[in-house]
Protein backbone atom coordinates (compact mmCIF):
# COMPACT_ATOMS: atom_id res chain seq x y z
CA UNK A 1 0.00 0.00 0.00
CA UNK A 2 1.26 3.41 -1.06
CA UNK A 3 1.88 6.24 1.71
CA UNK A 4 -0.41 9.03 0.94
CA UNK A 5 -1.28 11.05 4.19
CA UNK A 6 1.04 12.14 6.47
CA UNK A 7 0.58 13.67 10.36
CA UNK A 8 2.29 16.72 11.26
CA UNK A 9 2.08 17.13 14.83
CA UNK A 10 2.41 21.14 15.86
CA UNK A 11 0.30 21.53 18.95
CA UNK A 12 3.39 21.16 21.50
CA UNK A 13 3.88 24.61 23.98
CA UNK A 14 7.42 25.45 22.73
CA UNK A 15 8.73 26.19 25.50
CA UNK A 16 11.82 26.24 24.37
CA UNK A 17 11.34 29.20 22.08
CA UNK A 18 9.60 31.35 24.22
CA UNK A 19 9.19 34.23 24.79
CA UNK A 20 8.84 34.38 20.37
CA UNK A 21 6.78 31.65 20.38
CA UNK A 22 4.17 33.16 22.19
CA UNK A 23 3.08 35.53 19.44
CA UNK A 24 5.00 33.20 16.25
CA UNK A 25 4.43 29.78 16.72
CA UNK A 26 7.48 27.42 16.24
CA UNK A 27 6.59 25.98 12.75
CA UNK A 28 6.52 29.37 11.29
CA UNK A 29 10.17 30.85 12.43
CA UNK A 30 11.66 30.64 9.26
CA UNK A 31 14.44 28.97 7.95
CA UNK A 32 16.70 31.67 5.62
CA UNK A 33 13.06 32.60 3.93
CA UNK A 34 10.74 30.00 4.90
CA UNK A 35 8.78 28.82 7.42
CA UNK A 36 10.25 25.51 9.12
CA UNK A 37 6.60 23.74 7.94
CA UNK A 38 7.41 24.53 4.23
CA UNK A 39 10.23 22.65 4.40
CA UNK A 40 8.45 20.01 5.59
CA UNK A 41 5.51 20.16 3.47
CA UNK A 42 8.02 20.28 0.58
CA UNK A 43 9.43 16.80 1.52
CA UNK A 44 6.01 15.35 1.97
CA UNK A 45 4.95 16.46 -1.31
CA UNK A 46 7.95 15.33 -2.68
CA UNK A 47 7.36 11.88 -1.05
CA UNK A 48 3.74 11.50 -2.70
CA UNK A 49 1.44 12.67 0.16
CA UNK A 50 -1.56 13.81 -1.23
CA UNK A 51 -3.21 14.45 2.60
CA UNK A 52 -1.64 16.41 5.22
CA UNK A 53 -3.37 16.34 8.77
CA UNK A 54 -1.75 19.01 10.62
CA UNK A 55 -2.49 18.53 15.24
CA UNK A 56 -3.19 22.13 15.97
CA UNK A 57 -3.75 23.21 19.38
CA UNK A 58 -6.81 25.41 20.04
CA UNK A 59 -5.68 28.65 19.91
CA UNK A 60 -3.00 28.48 17.01
CA UNK A 61 -4.37 28.05 13.42
CA UNK A 62 -1.78 30.12 11.93
CA UNK A 63 -0.05 27.43 9.85
CA UNK A 64 -3.97 27.45 7.89
CA UNK A 65 -3.52 31.34 7.22
CA UNK A 66 -0.16 30.82 5.91
CA UNK A 67 -0.91 28.11 3.46
CA UNK A 68 -4.22 30.25 2.26
CA UNK A 69 -4.20 31.45 -1.41
CA UNK A 70 -3.93 35.57 -1.51
CA UNK A 71 -5.07 36.75 -4.56
CA UNK A 72 -5.47 40.31 -2.72
CA UNK A 73 -1.72 40.53 -2.69
CA UNK A 74 -0.84 38.57 -5.83
CA UNK A 75 -2.76 41.38 -7.68
CA UNK A 76 -0.47 44.19 -5.81
CA UNK A 77 2.35 42.28 -6.45
CA UNK A 78 1.19 42.36 -10.36
CA UNK A 79 0.31 45.72 -10.41
CA UNK A 80 3.05 46.88 -9.30
CA UNK A 81 5.36 44.32 -11.19
CA UNK A 82 7.02 42.84 -8.51
CA UNK A 83 7.96 39.57 -10.33
CA UNK A 84 10.22 38.34 -8.14
CA UNK A 85 8.41 38.52 -4.84
CA UNK A 86 5.27 37.49 -7.10
CA UNK A 87 6.84 34.14 -7.99
CA UNK A 88 7.89 33.50 -4.70
CA UNK A 89 4.29 33.58 -3.26
CA UNK A 90 2.88 31.77 -6.21
CA UNK A 91 5.73 29.25 -5.60
CA UNK A 92 3.81 28.72 -1.94
CA UNK A 93 0.90 28.13 -4.04
CA UNK A 94 2.15 25.87 -5.88
CA UNK A 95 3.31 23.68 -3.04
CA UNK A 96 -0.20 22.91 -1.59
CA UNK A 97 -1.66 22.28 -4.97
CA UNK A 98 -2.70 18.99 -4.75
CA UNK A 99 -2.37 18.47 -0.94
CA UNK A 100 -5.31 18.29 0.76
CA UNK A 101 -4.90 19.64 4.61
CA UNK A 102 -6.83 19.08 7.35
CA UNK A 103 -6.63 19.65 10.84
CA UNK A 104 -7.54 18.23 14.64
CA UNK A 105 -6.74 19.42 17.42
CA UNK A 106 -5.23 18.40 20.69
CA UNK A 107 -6.63 20.32 23.59
CA UNK A 108 -4.41 19.45 25.98
CA UNK A 109 -0.13 18.83 25.54
CA UNK A 110 -0.31 15.31 26.96
CA UNK A 111 2.74 13.97 24.70
CA UNK A 112 3.43 13.33 20.86
CA UNK A 113 1.54 9.76 21.43
CA UNK A 114 -1.60 11.29 22.63
CA UNK A 115 -1.36 13.98 19.11
CA UNK A 116 -1.07 11.36 16.90
CA UNK A 117 -3.95 9.40 17.86
CA UNK A 118 -5.91 12.62 17.60
CA UNK A 119 -5.57 12.29 14.20
CA UNK A 120 -6.46 8.20 13.67
CA UNK A 121 -10.17 8.78 12.49
CA UNK A 122 -8.82 11.33 10.05
CA UNK A 123 -6.18 8.71 8.85
CA UNK A 124 -8.69 5.49 8.75
CA UNK A 125 -7.39 2.25 8.53
CA UNK A 126 -4.01 2.73 6.39
CA UNK A 127 -0.71 3.22 6.45
CA UNK A 128 0.19 6.84 7.25
CA UNK A 129 4.03 9.01 7.29
CA UNK A 130 4.40 10.96 10.71
CA UNK A 131 6.38 14.17 10.27
CA UNK A 132 7.75 16.22 13.41
CA UNK A 133 7.73 20.21 13.28
CA UNK A 134 11.33 19.95 14.65
CA UNK A 135 13.14 17.84 11.57
CA UNK A 136 14.27 19.13 8.52
CA UNK A 137 16.02 16.57 6.28
CA UNK A 138 18.39 17.95 3.44
CA UNK A 139 18.58 14.51 1.41
CA UNK A 140 18.37 13.80 -2.53
CA UNK A 141 15.80 11.28 -1.70
CA UNK A 142 13.25 13.08 0.74
CA UNK A 143 12.97 11.12 3.69
CA UNK A 144 9.76 10.17 4.01
CA UNK A 145 10.24 8.48 0.45
CA UNK A 146 13.06 6.92 2.29
CA UNK A 147 10.80 5.50 4.81
CA UNK A 148 8.32 4.64 2.36
CA UNK A 149 10.13 2.58 0.09
CA UNK A 150 11.30 0.39 3.30
CA UNK A 151 7.64 0.58 4.75
CA UNK A 152 6.52 -1.50 0.64
CA UNK A 153 8.43 -4.43 1.77
CA UNK A 154 8.64 -4.36 4.91
CA UNK A 155 5.11 -3.99 5.33
CA UNK A 156 5.73 -2.46 9.43
CA UNK A 157 6.39 0.47 10.93
CA UNK A 158 9.34 2.15 10.43
CA UNK A 159 11.52 4.86 12.31
CA UNK A 160 13.89 7.05 10.69
CA UNK A 161 17.29 6.88 12.46
CA UNK A 162 20.47 9.00 12.29
CA UNK A 163 23.79 8.12 14.24
CA UNK A 164 25.00 10.94 16.82
CA UNK A 165 27.94 11.78 18.38
CA UNK A 166 28.16 11.20 21.60
CA UNK A 167 27.16 14.81 23.92
CA UNK A 168 23.72 14.62 21.89
CA UNK A 169 22.75 11.47 22.57
CA UNK A 170 21.24 12.40 25.80
CA UNK A 171 18.52 14.71 24.13
CA UNK A 172 17.09 12.40 21.56
CA UNK A 173 15.12 8.90 21.69
CA UNK A 174 18.48 6.14 21.23
CA UNK A 175 17.41 2.81 19.77
CA UNK A 176 19.05 -0.68 20.78
CA UNK A 177 18.87 -2.73 17.31
CA UNK A 178 19.86 -5.70 15.38
CA UNK A 179 21.18 -5.17 12.21
CA UNK A 180 19.74 -6.78 8.91
CA UNK A 181 21.35 -4.71 6.24
CA UNK A 182 22.94 -1.96 4.66
CA UNK A 183 20.84 0.95 6.98
CA UNK A 184 18.34 -1.03 7.79
CA UNK A 185 17.67 -2.42 11.16
CA UNK A 186 15.43 -4.59 13.48
CA UNK A 187 14.39 -2.09 16.34
CA UNK A 188 14.89 -3.87 19.92
CA UNK A 189 14.56 -0.96 22.20
CA UNK A 190 14.04 2.45 22.02
CA UNK A 191 14.78 4.81 25.29
CA UNK A 192 13.73 8.47 25.55
CA UNK A 193 16.59 11.15 26.12
CA UNK A 194 19.13 8.31 28.24
CA UNK A 195 21.73 8.92 29.95
CA UNK A 196 25.23 7.59 28.21
CA UNK A 197 25.48 5.00 29.88
CA UNK A 198 21.75 3.64 29.60
CA UNK A 199 22.04 5.17 25.50
CA UNK A 200 21.54 0.88 24.15
CA UNK A 201 23.70 2.69 20.71
CA UNK A 202 24.88 5.78 18.69
CA UNK A 203 21.20 5.47 16.56
CA UNK A 204 18.45 8.52 17.48
CA UNK A 205 15.47 8.64 16.51
CA UNK A 206 14.88 11.37 13.76
CA UNK A 207 10.91 12.45 13.76
CA UNK A 208 9.70 10.85 10.60
CA UNK A 209 8.03 7.52 11.37
CA UNK A 210 5.65 5.03 8.89
CA UNK A 211 3.16 3.99 11.28
CA UNK A 212 0.49 1.20 10.68
CA UNK A 213 -3.16 0.89 11.94
CA UNK A 214 -1.26 -1.40 14.92
CA UNK A 215 0.36 1.53 16.09
CA UNK A 216 -2.70 3.64 16.80
CA UNK A 217 -4.22 0.05 18.13
CA UNK A 218 -1.85 0.40 20.59
CA UNK A 219 -1.58 4.45 21.07
CA UNK A 220 -5.29 3.89 21.82
CA UNK A 221 -5.13 1.21 24.39
CA UNK A 222 -1.92 2.85 26.00
CA UNK A 223 -1.72 3.97 30.03
CA UNK A 224 -0.74 7.78 30.05
CA UNK A 225 2.18 8.07 32.04
CA UNK A 226 2.26 9.54 35.35
CA UNK A 227 1.73 12.86 33.92
CA UNK A 228 -0.89 11.99 32.31
CA UNK A 229 0.99 11.88 28.62
CA UNK A 230 1.26 9.26 26.14
CA UNK A 231 4.74 9.19 24.34
CA UNK A 232 4.93 7.29 20.94
CA UNK A 233 8.49 5.98 22.07
CA UNK A 234 7.42 4.58 25.48
CA UNK A 235 4.11 3.13 23.12
CA UNK A 236 6.80 1.43 20.63
CA UNK A 237 9.12 0.26 23.47
CA UNK A 238 6.71 -0.46 26.51
CA UNK A 239 3.90 -2.11 24.39
CA UNK A 240 4.59 -3.27 20.84
CA UNK A 241 7.89 -4.67 21.33
CA UNK A 242 7.49 -6.13 24.79
CA UNK A 243 4.08 -8.15 22.85
CA UNK A 244 6.79 -9.43 20.12
CA UNK A 245 5.81 -7.22 17.37
CA UNK A 246 8.24 -6.23 14.62
CA UNK A 247 9.14 -2.82 14.24
CA UNK A 248 12.39 -1.37 11.75
CA UNK A 249 14.12 1.76 11.35
CA UNK A 250 16.15 2.93 8.70
CA UNK A 251 19.53 5.32 9.08
CA UNK A 252 18.74 8.14 6.56
CA UNK A 253 20.68 9.09 3.48
CA UNK A 254 21.07 13.03 4.25
CA UNK A 255 21.77 15.50 6.45
CA UNK A 256 18.85 15.91 9.53
CA UNK A 257 18.86 19.62 10.48
CA UNK A 258 17.15 20.26 13.92
CA UNK A 259 14.91 22.89 15.07
CA UNK A 260 14.13 21.64 18.67
CA UNK A 261 15.68 24.79 20.50
CA UNK A 262 17.06 28.16 19.37
CA UNK A 263 20.54 27.34 19.28
CA UNK A 264 19.65 24.01 16.55
CA UNK A 265 17.57 26.62 14.86
CA UNK A 266 20.52 28.75 14.29
CA UNK A 267 22.77 26.51 12.86
CA UNK A 268 20.34 24.91 10.71
CA UNK A 269 19.59 28.37 9.26
CA UNK A 270 23.05 28.82 9.06
CA UNK A 271 24.01 25.39 7.38
CA UNK A 272 21.23 26.42 5.12
CA UNK A 273 21.83 29.64 4.35
CA UNK A 274 25.41 29.41 3.90
CA UNK A 275 24.09 26.64 1.16
CA UNK A 276 21.31 28.49 -0.54
CA UNK A 277 22.12 29.06 -4.24
CA UNK A 278 20.81 32.90 -4.24
CA UNK A 279 21.86 33.97 -0.59
CA UNK A 280 24.81 31.41 0.14
CA UNK A 281 27.43 33.23 -2.17
CA UNK A 282 26.83 36.87 -0.72
CA UNK A 283 26.75 35.45 3.27
CA UNK A 284 30.04 34.24 2.53
CA UNK A 285 31.43 36.71 1.48
CA UNK A 286 29.99 38.90 4.21
CA UNK A 287 31.97 36.36 6.88
CA UNK A 288 35.21 36.87 5.29
CA UNK A 289 35.06 40.95 4.62
CA UNK A 290 33.52 40.99 8.18
CA UNK A 291 36.09 38.88 9.72
CA UNK A 292 33.75 37.81 12.07
CA UNK A 293 35.32 33.98 11.80
C1 LIG B 1 11.12 13.87 19.79
C2 LIG B 1 11.11 12.36 20.02
C3 LIG B 1 12.55 11.79 20.05
C4 LIG B 1 13.24 12.17 18.75
C5 LIG B 1 13.17 13.70 18.52
C6 LIG B 1 13.69 14.04 17.15
O1 LIG B 1 11.73 14.51 20.87
O2 LIG B 1 10.44 12.09 21.24
O3 LIG B 1 12.50 10.39 20.17
O4 LIG B 1 14.60 11.75 18.82
O5 LIG B 1 11.80 14.15 18.58
O6 LIG B 1 13.67 15.43 16.93
P1 LIG B 1 11.39 16.07 21.28
O7 LIG B 1 11.75 16.90 20.11
O8 LIG B 1 9.94 16.10 21.56
O9 LIG B 1 12.24 16.37 22.47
Amino acid sequence: MEIKKAIIPIAGLATRFLPLSRVVPKELWPIVDAPIIQYIISEAKQSGIKEIVFVLKPDNKRVLDYLKPCPKIEKILKEKKKEDILTEVKNLQELCKNISFSYVLQKNPLGDGHAILQAAKLVGDEPVACMFGDDIIDSKIPAVSQLAKVFKTCQKPVIALDRLPKEKIPHYGIVGVEKIANRFFKIKKIIEKPSLEQAPSDLAVIGRYILTPEVFYYLKKAKPTKKGEIILAEVFNNQMLRDGKVVYGYEIEGKWLECGDKLRWLKSNLYLSLKHPKYGPELKNYLKETKII
